[in-house]
């Protein structure tokens, strides 16, 4: 039986298939995105010629362990191609992302690629987001808590994160509220509300980003194709 790293590795391997000399590549950061980054790192020493843009710093450490080349959205703002990890997929190809803390930038270099593809293990697909994960909510520092009363506001119960006992500190200095949800039924009305509170810097809700989800199971991988034209906005 094929372990859920097995299957994350196996979603990791197809994306490769996307990969072209030339590309500039987002790089997602959590597990599945790890097993990603094993196999760039092949391409790159079998001669291919990418670079990376990362979406953390322990992202970045890992590429540069790996001897992978890496830009920033500085010099390459449109990243050919983004691939990462997700805590949740629905059948639209929603997303809730963050549970590894990277929510922030890893937004940011998803929209800004020309193509987003997400690689996860078949335990992630629900049928509506927030049915097991929360949402991750970056806050800033300052006035973090009433941040989080307003998310309670909206009907969600609230757990500011920690690590190793201390208060989780984003790449960005920020908190990370994990707000849970009832799953949700609009989740693009909600998406508006979380970004409308003030101190918040991001959410992990990612709606209308993903191009296809690669879903490693038990039998090889499943390729999911968005509908419609993401617009790559929320
Ligand atoms: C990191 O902030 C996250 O968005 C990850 O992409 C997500 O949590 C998936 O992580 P795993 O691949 O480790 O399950």
């Amino acid at each position: 039986m094929a372990s859920p790293d097995d299957m994350k590795r196996k979603a990791a391997e197809g994306a490769l298939a996307f990969v072209k000399p030339g590309m500039v590549l987002g790089l997602g950061t959590g597990s599945t995105a790890r097993h990603f980054l094993d196999g760039v790192a092949r391409l790159v020493q079998e001669g291919m010629d990418l670079k990376g843009v990362p979406t953390s710093f322990a992202t970045a450490e890992v590429a540069k362990e790996l001897g992978i080349p890496l830009t920033s959205l500085e010099e390459r703002t449109r990243p050919d191609l983004c691939v990462d990890g997700a805590d949740e997929v629905d059948p639209k190809l929603d997303l809730i992302k963050g549970l590894g803390g990277a929510l922030f930038r890893e937004k940011i270099v998803a929209a800004a690629s020309k193509k987003f593809i997400v690689i996860v293990d078949e335990s992630k697909l629900v049928p509506r987001l927030g049915s097991k994960s929360p949402v991750p909510v970056e806050v800033h520092p300052f006035g973090w808590r009433v941040a989080a009363d307003a998310l309670q506001a909206l009907g969600a119960t609230v757990d500011l994160r920690r690590k190793d006992g201390e208060i989780f500190r984003t790449d960005n200095g920020n908190h990370i509220v994990d707000a849970r949800f009832r799953p949700l039924t609009t989740p693009a009305k909600m998406a508006a509300q979380i970004m409308g509170i003030p101190g918040v810097v991001g959410h992990g809700l990612f709606l209308q980003m993903a191009d296809a989800v690669l879903v490693g199971t038990e039998k090889g991988i499943r390729t999911l194709r968005a509908a419609r034209k993401p617009t790559r906005k929320s």
